[in-house]
């Protein structure tokens, strides 16, 4: 099924605007929303001059005030004349090791990928329930899957938190009419991970969003992407004893 009308949180930079880049060359039309408003004008001022038959509609949205998230969704819903998928991609990448006494770093992690994503899947299903359809994307992380020590301690959690709920949310709907993905991306180019080590495991933007671009479209449940190396990576990180976990932070 072509889902045409897709809404894209945290679409200003990294794999949102990646993933926007690559649904225009399909020829979906898009409504693309984040805090930095300037970036969303320039992105859709190129799309519409790579693609000038799609429809591209922005928004300026912090994901953390909560009471905007369903009012901009269902603003930007009557601009395109629908919406057939939601994708919640907003988050960021702060923290600091346990204890540290940095609880606003974790907290903003916490609230911003968990709590807001919260908020983002409420404001969506409210949507699709009322067409009675739609496709929900939920962009987790492979760091999902393991506690990891130091700086990313509440970003797992955070995205362990998403994951868990993306699997409600399979089971709440195992054969539609709404359908679900969890997206579990490895290590990919983008604002987040420019400040983070080098690793050999990175892939550049594009090859990255592709494998989520495919990954949606399949419309699969749940996708580690790219696949390689990280699935098998993913098996090793559920069963291996948390010593071995400081080697994903
Ligand atoms: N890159 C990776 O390797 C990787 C791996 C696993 C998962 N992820 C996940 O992928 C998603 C995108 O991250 P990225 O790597 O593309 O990082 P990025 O380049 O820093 O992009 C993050 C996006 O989220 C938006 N955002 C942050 N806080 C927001 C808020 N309060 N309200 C609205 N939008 C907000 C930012 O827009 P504004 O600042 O303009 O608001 C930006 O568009 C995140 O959920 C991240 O956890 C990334």
């Amino acid at each position: 099924m072509t889902r045409q009308k897709i809404l894209i949180t945290g679409a200003s930079s990294g794999l949102g605007a990646g993933m926007a880049r690559q649904f225009a060359a399909k020829g979906r039309d898009l409504a693309l929303c984040a805090r930095r408003v300037d970036n969303l004008d320039e992105l859709k001022a190129e799309l519409l001059a790579d693609y000038p038959n799609i429809t591209v509609a922005v928004a300026a949205l912090d994901v953390n005030d909560h009471e905007q998230v369903p009012k901009v969704f269902n603003e930007l819903r009557e601009e395109l004349g629908g919406i057939d998928c939601v994708i919640v991609n907003a988050g960021i990448g702060k923290g600091y090791p346990l204890g540290g006494g940095k609880l606003w770093a974790n907290k903003a992690t916490i609230e911003t990928n968990l709590v807001a994503a919260l908020v983002q899947i409420e404001a969506a299903l409210e949507i699709f329930k009322a067409a009675n359809k739609g496709h929900l994307v939920l962009v987790s992380s492979v760091l999902g899957n393991v506690g990891v020590p130091g700086f990313k301690a509440a970003y797992s959690a955070s995205k362990a938190g998403v994951t868990s709920l993306g699997e409600s949310l399979r089971a709440e709907y195992p054969s539609g009419p709404i359908k679900i993905t969890v997206l579990e991306p490895g290590y990919i180019e983008s604002e987040m991970t420019a400040k983070a080590n080098k690793t050999l495991l990175m892939v550049d933007n594009e090859t990255g969003v592709k494998a989520m671009v495919e990954a949606i479209e399949k419309e699969k449940g749940r996708a580690v992407v790219p696949g390689w190396p990280w699935w098998p990576l993913v098996e090793v990180m559920k069963i291996m004893p948390p010593r071995f976990a400081k080697y994903f932070a």
